[in-house]
Formats: C-alpha cells, sequence, structure tokens
C-alpha cells in the first residue's frame, strides 16, 4: 500500500497528540514508566477492558511489588489472584516471564524487540508496547482500536474490504509514529480509537481528522456502502 503523504502524516501526527493532551485518560499504568508495571498492564489489557484491569492491576501490584517477587511466587497464587479477569494462561505466561528475566537478565526486562519477543506470550504488539512505554523508543503498536482508527482514516471502506492480513496497518502505525514521542503517540493512538474513533457511534461530528478522514469522505461519495 502507498504510504500517506507527509503533510498527512505530519497533520495526523499534530491532531492526534493536540487531542491527547486535552483528552487522554488519567490511566494508573500512565504514572510509571517502570518495565514490570507497564508489562503488567499490557498483558492484563491484552483480553480485558480498561474499566476491569485497573482494581486488579492494582492489586496485583501490592502483592508482587517487583518482577522477583512475581518469580518467587507459586504458579497457583497467582492464577488465583488473576483469576477475575478469567481462567486462562496470562498469569501462567507472565509469571514464566518473571522467571526467565529474573534467571537471564538479573530481573531487568530486555529492551529490545527480539529478546522481548522471544519470552512467552511477548508478540509484536506487547513488544511494541513495553518499547514505547517503558523504554521510550519509537516503536509502534497495533491492536484492534489502533487498527480501527487508521483503517478509517487512511484507508476507507471500500479499501479496507480488500485488505488481507495486518501487514498493512502495521506499516501504517510504523510510518505515522512521530520521532521522539512514541509515548504520548501511541497511548494517543489506543485513546482515541477507545474514546472517540469507537467501533459504534463514533464522534464524528467533533473529530479532529474529519476533514481528512476517508471514511467521513466516502460517506458523502454516492454509492459507497458505509461499513468499517
Ligand atoms: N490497551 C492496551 N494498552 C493500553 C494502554 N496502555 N492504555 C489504554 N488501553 C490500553
Amino acid at each position: 500500500m502507498k504510504l500517506p503523504p507527509a503533510p498527512l502524516v505530519r497533520r495526523f501526527q499534530r491532531r492526534l497528540l493536540a487531542w491527547y493532551a486535552t483528552h487522554g485518560r488519567d490511566l494508573p499504568w500512565r504514572r510509571t514508566r517502570h518495565p514490570y508495571r507497564v508489562l503488567v498492564s499490557e498483558i492484563m489489557l491484552q483480553q480485558t477492558q480498561v474499566d476491569r484491569v485497573i482494581p486488579k492491576y492494582r492489586q496485583f501490584l501490592r502483592r508482587y511489588p517487583t518482577i522477583h517477587d512475581l518469580a518467587r511466587a507459586r504458579v497457583e497464587d497467582v492464577r488465583r489472584l488473576w483469576y477475575p479477569l478469567g481462567y486462562n494462561i496470562r498469569p501462567v505466561r507472565l509469571h514464566t516471564i518473571a522467571r526467565e528475566t529474573v534467571a537471564r537478565y538479573g530481573g531487568h526486562l530486555p529492551d529490545d524487540a527480539a529478546a522481548l519477543r522471544r519470552l512467552p506470550g511477548i508478540g509484536r504488539y506487547t513488544a511494541g508496547a513495553v518499547l514505547s512505554f517503558a523504554y521510550d523508543r519509537d516503536a509502534a503498536v497495533l491492536d484492534t482500536n489502533v487498527r480501527r482508527v487508521l483503517g478509517r482514516v487512511f484507508l476507507g471502506p471500500r479499501r479496507l474490504a480488500r485488505v488481507r492480513g495486518e501487514r498493512v496497518f502495521w506499516d501504517l502505525a510504523e510510518a505515522l509514529l512521530p520521532r521522539g514521542r512514541g509515548y504520548d503517540f501511541n497511548q494517543a493512538l489506543m485513546d482515541f480509537g477507545a474514546t472517540w474513533c469507537t467501533p459504534r457511534k463514533p464522534k464524528c461530528p467533533s473529530c479532529p481528522m474529519k476533514g481528512f478522514c476517508a471514511t467521513v469522505a466516502s460517506l458523502s461519495a454516492p454509492g459507497v456502502p458505509c461499513r468499517s
């Protein structure tokens, strides 16, 4: 796919960051840059809504304040504490990550993508989140909210219907990332998708992107189905 031209990229970046300065959410994991805390939040957020994660994130960190505490814990106890977020593999993987990080890296989560992705349960998304949120790197993130925003603004319904796979979205997420602003930009994209460019009833009339959004443009073009 052809990437958006530089002036459009800059416009999107400026508008998203300005939007975030006013509308960004104050979430507990945004009050820390500590890699372990960032990791705990991102693993919890992989499959659970923000509102449900907040109390569990706090409780988890009270019980296991450091990666060493988690590594020493019994996996059954970790699972039990996690349980209200769902009976699944995430606590087991997080516990394994803690043990491997202590054994191999002295308790310091790696700060490069390849090493992070060798840990269980860390894919491209979570590696990008840890790198940008804990280590201030310009690494892209792509979750369902981000995918929806990028698909609507830069592709629109016709092109979106033809897209197969994730590649186009990752390329867009990387091309859009403003150098040196990975932290704010990624948090902003997630909030924008979660609170403004929502799946149903997006706030198009007060959207800072409406002047160049491919989906808004398609709504006034005759014969184009309104989807995405
Ligand atoms: N979902 C995944 N990561 C998130 C974050 N850092 N803030 C809000 N929602 C998220």
